[in-house]
């Protein structure tokens, strides 16, 4: 009944609190592909600049993919970690290579440069996959819910040991969304410094949040 209550009112604050983001206010799977590998190592306010220039640029996978590596490299300057663009190049290249686009996280997995992050966000977005994100925001909201004291080492780590918390609560009618609500409410709530506790959605559900610690986690084992 408590997994209930959290999704219900996680998807409520969602519908009324998320932000208009472009690859919410005119989906398709190219935008959210390219914004997910943006949004991999950046952050919204950074990538919706690029985002809006590369889909001028490159409207399509195809045409993407009929582009030089050069224009795709030069595109993605100022956005940093350039294996993400070169990687995107090769993700369209494979993907219009295909009889058909795979619907399902596992048949993702095995694309160019998508992993357990991006093979979650994208299908479960564009597809309604019930697969569960795990991102740095999914895994202080977990944290906290349950005081999970666990020093952890790295934030792969992180991601991998919460995973089947994060598929336990996940709302099998609304995957997509329930996966932007719950980084919607990392980026803009559940904040690593200085929570906004008084406002959020799942705070009667929330340990750490009930016992004023939420900064507290996630912990990070000493070096
Ligand atoms: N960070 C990565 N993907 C996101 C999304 N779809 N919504 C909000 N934040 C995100």
């Amino acid at each position: 009944a408590q997994k209930t209550e959290f999704q219900r009112a996680l998807l409520a604050w969602y519908r009324v609190h998320q932000r208009k983001l472009p690859w919410r206010t005119a989906p398709s799977l190219y935008k959210t592909v390219v914004s997910e590998l943006m949004l991999q190592q950046t952050q919204v306010k950074t990538v919706l600049p690029y985002l809006a220039r590369w889909v001028e640029v490159f409207p399509n996978f195809k045409a993407l993919a009929a582009a030089s590596e050069e224009q795709v490299v030069k595109n993605w300057e100022g956005l940093g970690y350039y294996t993400r663009a070169r990687n995107l190049h090769k993700l369209a290249k494979a993907l219009i290579a295909l009889p058909a686009i795979p619907e399902t996280r596992e048949a993702w997995m095995e694309l160019p440069g998508i992993g357990p992050y991006t093979s979650a966000a994208i299908t479960s977005i564009s597809f309604g996959t019930r697969a569960a994100v795990v991102d740095g925001n999914v895994v202080r909201i977990l944290t906290r819910l349950t005081a999970d004291a666990t020093p952890f080492r790295d934030s792969a780590s992180a991601s991998k040991a919460l995973a089947p918390l994060a598929d336990a609560l996940l709302n099998h009618d609304e995957p997509g969304d329930h996966n932007q609500a719950m980084m919607e409410l990392g980026a803009t709530v559940c904040h690593r410094n200085n929570p906004l506790c008084t406002i959020c959605p799942v705070l009667t559900l929330c340990s750490a949040g009930r016992n004023g610690d939420p900064e507290s986690y996630p912990k990070l084992a000493a070096k």
